[in-house]
């Protein structure tokens, strides 16, 4: 599990980022309620990614206040793949650059040295999600694609948007300036 923190300053504040742990897994909740449209996950959801899949996911805080953070994990199937799940950033802090920051900071991790695309679902009309990741491919000078990955009849009874993958890549992480 990855220990080290460091500081960021943005116009709201210091911000720490670090792997995220068990005890986390209540304030992730409370920000991911709060931070619509995201899809509220169980509690015992988030401790478990919190538990297992630290080495690829963030928190962000402040003073102890827990407010942004991002899941993702390595794919399976294919190693070389990021996905991420889900990216939430307390309103008072949005449009100052701390998604594309969480992004950052996991990616520089060690671990993650060979991957080689970033994917997520998006919904169609979520323009501040597409933006981190057109904002990624711009930064590798890489290309972006989207795709319907999962039909809204997929997600309940109509009332939730499609998801349409966005795939990012080929990153080369080794050539990234900001490293
Ligand atoms: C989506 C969200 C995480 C973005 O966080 P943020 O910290 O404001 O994003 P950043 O400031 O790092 O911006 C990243 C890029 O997206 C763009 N962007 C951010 N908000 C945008 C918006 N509302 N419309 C269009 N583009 C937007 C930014 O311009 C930036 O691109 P740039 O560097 O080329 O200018 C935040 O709005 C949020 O938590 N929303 C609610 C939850 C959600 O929808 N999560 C995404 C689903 S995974």
């Amino acid at each position: 599990m990855l220990t080290g923190t460091y500081k960021a300053t943005s116009k709201a504040g210091r911000l720490s980022f670090r792997a995220p742990v068990a005890s986390d897994g209540p304030a992730i909740y409370a920000l991911v309620e709060r931070c619509k449209p995201l899809d509220l996950n169980s509690r015992y959801c988030y401790l478990i990614l919190c538990e297992h899949f630290s080495s690829t996911c963030v928190v962000a805080e402040r003073e102890g206040e827990c407010l942004a953070f991002m899941t993702a994990y390595l794919s399976t199937e294919r190693p070389d793949t990021l996905f991420v799940w889900q990216i939430a950033v307390d309103a008072e802090l949005r449009g100052q650059g701390v998604a594309k920051r969480l992004l950052a900071e996991v990616l520089a991790r060690p671990a993650l040295k060979k991957v080689r695309f970033v994917e997520a679902t998006v919904n169609p009309s979520n323009d501040a999600s597409r933006g981190i990741f057109h904002a990624l491919a711009r930064q590798y000078a890489t290309e972006v694609h989207e795709s319907l990955l999962f039909a809204t009849d997929l997600l309940g009874d109509g009332d939730h948007e499609q998801e349409n993958l966005i795939r990012v890549g080929p990153v080369d992480l080794e050539y990234n300036p900001a490293r």
